[in-house]
């Protein structure tokens, strides 16, 4: 909507539905193991510079939950957890500011404490019967791992043509070079990887790195996405 003020144009929206789709926010989500938690403002702000504003910190190191606490206080960053696998690791990490969770496979009990926690879950799954009980949770989202071994796009294709309201995210085996061919999938909204954070870059506080490589994988699915 635009309204004139007299002395200039001013351009008004209505405010967004909420959208509670995380797939939908940013179409490359970083998985990052972190040795250190001290790694962790300097990542999200080459993160951030390169375009990426959502990041999945694994619990694969003790480093994680700590982590989580000081990214979740750059206000720009949508933090989240992966490698949750137990209930009580939910707990833990929606307490140090995660925003949605993620885990290699599907928990039924891991969803549950998510839902009562308000929280998106991803949960990975590998086949149409970890789907069916996705769906019967009543999750339009899921993480599909370890994709490029579970046959990649195609394997996709196959899975999300029967759970038509699934949107998939495909992690394990995603690089640069074949991100566009998963994101050229309909179902597949983001991808996820831990190119763009590999943990020598991490070691060496190589962050111009990590920023180079998040502004590539943003332009690669600019590019897949928008023709
Ligand atoms: C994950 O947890 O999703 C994967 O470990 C990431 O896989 P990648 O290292 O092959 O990108």
């Amino acid at each position: 909507m635009t309204m004139d003020n007299g002395s200039r144009s001013v351009v008004t929206t209505a405010p967004a539905p909420a959208d509670r789709s995380l797939l939908n926010r940013c179409p490359v989500v970083p998985v990052v193991v972190l040795d250190h938690p001290d790694q962790a403002v300097p990542l999200g702000e080459a993160l951030l510079a390169g375009g990426i504003d959502v990041i999945e910190v694994t619990l694969r190191t003790d480093a994680g939950l700590e982590a989580i606490r000081r990214l979740s206080a750059l206000p720009d960053l949508h933090v989240g957890a992966g490698s949750v696998l137990v209930p009580d690791q939910a707990d833990q990490v929606v307490d140090a500011g995660a925003r949605f969770v993620v885990s290699p496979g599907l928990s039924v009990d891991v969803v549950r404490r998510c839902l009562a926690l308000d929280v998106p879950a991803l949960p990975g799954v590998a086949t149409a019967s970890e789907l069916m009980t996705a769906t019967a949770l009543g999750l339009d989202e899921v993480k599909f791992f370890p994709a490029g071994l579970l046959g990649g796009p195609a394997a996709i294709r196959a899975l999300a043509a029967p759970f038509t309201r699934m949107t998939f995210m495909p992690s394990g085996g995603v690089n640069a070079a074949n991100m566009a061919d998963y994101l050229a999938v309909p179902a597949v909204p983001a991808v996820s990887g831990s190119w763009m954070v590999d943990p020598t870059l991490l070691r060496a506080g190589d962050w111009a790195e990590v920023t180079a490589r998040s502004a590539d994988a943003v332009a690669r699915a600019v590019a897949a996405t928008s023709g």
